[in-house]
Order: structure tokens, then C-alpha cells, then sequence
């Protein structure tokens, strides 16, 4: 366990209601969309199939941190869901990890079939880009932040972010990275888009230049050990609790921390960049609090 400076904070209840937020919002997206297709049943099958909502829960945070709101950053945390979402269905793919269960259900995949699924991938990708510059949200103020936060998370989910990091993830297959290689792929593959979803509540939210530096350092190292948490998971983790396989990135010879350092040394390394993310929130005051306690529910989560 690590000291968490918001040990009397209620983080279960935080994120219950705001995992409600953004589910209603993710909801009236869909309902207004044409419902009978086949595509849409897709998207909603595995947006609503149970996950966490890690990414929008701390878009919303770094907004409160810095004293703005749920509400005014619900577009940019839902969009982060959205993509996040379309990379676990193509991530699930036969072609990729070909994993049968996700979230705790049949895979995109294995629901419907490998044409819908890659379809309902790219489908949810541009939908997060139009509910991004939905034209009713983007009033003079705000504009130039929202073009910002177009930029940043489009920037992260590509080529220079999350798809790299994908690509590398594959590529790695079966040979043995180096620490500085298998950091750099994990920052790339998972810690891109939690970074982008810090800094967009973080801007969105009015945070000065100061604040958003500083939450980029906390989010630089809660993404990386959320990647961390996920290879230990992958290793001792409880399947039943965590909705997908245990034991699968060992049967493919991909490399991960546990891997490469070992389990206890990996958990040793998650702690210590946590510590390093707790400490960049030293000069915020308690409406960082919701961060301070996600900081440390990535490392001790089982799911
Ligand atoms: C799983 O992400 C894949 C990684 C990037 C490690 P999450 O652990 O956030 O999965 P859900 O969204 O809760 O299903
Ligand atoms: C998930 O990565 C996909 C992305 C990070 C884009 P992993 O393959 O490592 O995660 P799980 O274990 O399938 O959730
Ligand atoms: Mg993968
Ligand atoms: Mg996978």
C-alpha cells in the first residue's frame, strides 16, 4: 500500500456518480442515432459493456482539480471513451491479441464477426472526433481550447500515440525489449490517451499554464503504471473479476514489466511513480483530491 494523502476521500462513490455522468451522456449519443443497425448495436454493445471509465473519470478530475467542472468537459471525457473503446475491440481482434472475453463479455469480435467489429472500431473513432467539435459546445471563449483538445487527443490515439505503441506492442512479440524500449511502448500504447485526458479537463477546465504542467507530470506517471497495473494483472490477476483472460501475454511472448523485471520489482516500480505522480499534486488543494485517490486505486485495482 502507498500513503494516499485523500485517504478519507470517498473515491467509491466519486466514481460511481461519475461513471453515471458519463454513461448517460454516451446513452443519449447512441439513442439518437439510427438504433436498428447493426453497427450501432455493435458500438453500444461494447461501449456499455462494462468498463471502468478510467480516461473520462479523469478527464472530469483534473477539470475539478483545477476548478472547473463535470459537466463542461462531458464531450471530451465521453469522446476519450469512445476511442478508448474502438482501440479494445480492434485490440481483441483476431489479428492482434485474439481474445475471446472483454469487460466481461464475448469480444467485439465474437458477439458479432470480425467485419462489424473493425467497422464498430472505426465508427466509434469518428464519432468521438464529431462529439468533439460538435458545434454547439464551441462557443468564441472556448474555441480555441476545444480546437486544442481536438489536436492533443487526435495526436495521442495516432501514429505518434496509442497506434504506435500498438504497433510496437506486436512487433515485440516474442523477443526480449529493453526497460527503456518496453517504458517507451507502454507511454506510447496506453499512456498517450490518459495523458491527452488529463489535459484536456485540465485546460478545458481553466487550469493555468502552471497547473496543466504539473497534472502532465502527474498523468505522464499514473499512465505509465496503469500499463504496469495491467501486464500485473495479466499475471495474477482474477479473471472472473477482471472480465478478460489471465495469463495471455506470457502465452505470446509479449513483453511486460513483469516480464522483463519480475513481479515483485514491477509492483516496487508501479509504487514508485505513483509516489512521483502524488508528489506533482503537492501545490493543489483538496479539489485535487479525486486524483490523489485515483493515483492510487490504478496500482491496487483488481480489475
Ligand atoms: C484496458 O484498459 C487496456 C489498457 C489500456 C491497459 P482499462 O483497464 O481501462 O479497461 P476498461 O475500459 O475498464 O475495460
Ligand atoms: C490494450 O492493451 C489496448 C491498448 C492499450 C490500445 P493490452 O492488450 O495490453 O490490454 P488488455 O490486457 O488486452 O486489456
Ligand atoms: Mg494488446
Ligand atoms: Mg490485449
Amino acid at each position: 500500500m502507498i500513503k494516499n494523502p485523500a485517504s478519507s476521500f470517498d473515491l467509491n462513490s466519486y466514481l460511481i456518480s461519475k461513471r453515471k455522468k458519463v454513461n448517460a451522456f454516451i446513452n443519449e449519443i447512441l439513442n439518437n442515432t439510427v438504433n436498428s443497425s447493426r453497427i450501432v448495436q455493435a458500438m453500444h454493445y461494447s461501449l456499455m459493456a462494462g468498463g471502468k471509465r478510467v480516461r473520462p473519470i479523469l478527464c472530469i478530475a483534473a477539470s475539478e482539480a483545477v476548478g472547473g467542472n463535470a459537466d463542461d468537459v462531458l464531450p471530451a471525457a465521453c469522446a476519450l471513451e469512445m476511442i478508448h473503446t474502438y482501440s479494445l475491440i480492434h485490440d481483441d481482434l483476431p489479428a492482434m491479441d485474439n481474445d475471446d472475453l472483454r469487460r466481461g463479455k464475448p469480444t467485439c469480435h465474437i458477439a458479432f464477426d470480425e467485419a462489424t467489429a473493425i467497422l464498430a472500431g472505426d465508427a466509434l473513432l469518428t464519432l468521438a472526433l464529431r462529439i468533439l467539435s460538435s458545434i454547439n459546445l464551441i462557443n468564441e471563449k472556448n474555441s480555441s481550447n476545444w480546437l486544442r483538445v481536438v489536436h492533443r487527443i487526435s495526436f495521442a490515439a495516432g501514429h505518434n500515440g496509442m497506434i504506435e505503441g500498438q504497433m510496437r506492442d506486436i512487433a515485440s512479440e516474442g523477443t526480449l525489449l529493453s526497460l527503456e524500449e518496453l517504458e517507451n511502448m507502454h507511454s506510447l500504447k496506453t499512456g498517450a490517451l490518459i495523458e491527452a485526458a488529463i489535459f484536456s479537463g485540465a485546460l478545458l477546465g481553466g487550469g493555468s499554464p502552471r497547473q496543466i504542467d504539473q497534472l502532465e507530470i502527474y498523468a505522464k506517471n499514473i499512465g505509465l503504471a496503469f500499463q504496469v497495473a495491467d501486464d500485473i494483472l495479466n499475471v495474477e490477476g482474477d479473471p472472473a473479476v477482471m472480465g478478460k483472460a489471465a495469463g495471455t501475454d506470457n502465452a505470446r511472448g509479449k513483453s511486460t514489466y513483469p516480464s522483463i523485471m519480475g513481479l515483485n520489482e514491477s509492483k516496487e516500480f508501479a509504487k514508485k511513480i505513483v509516489r512521483n505522480a502524488l508528489q506533482a499534486l503537492d501545490d493543489f488543494d483538496n479539489k485535487s483530491d479525486p486524483l490523489s485517490a485515483i493515483a492510487c486505486y490504478i496500482i491496487e485495482r483488481k480489475k
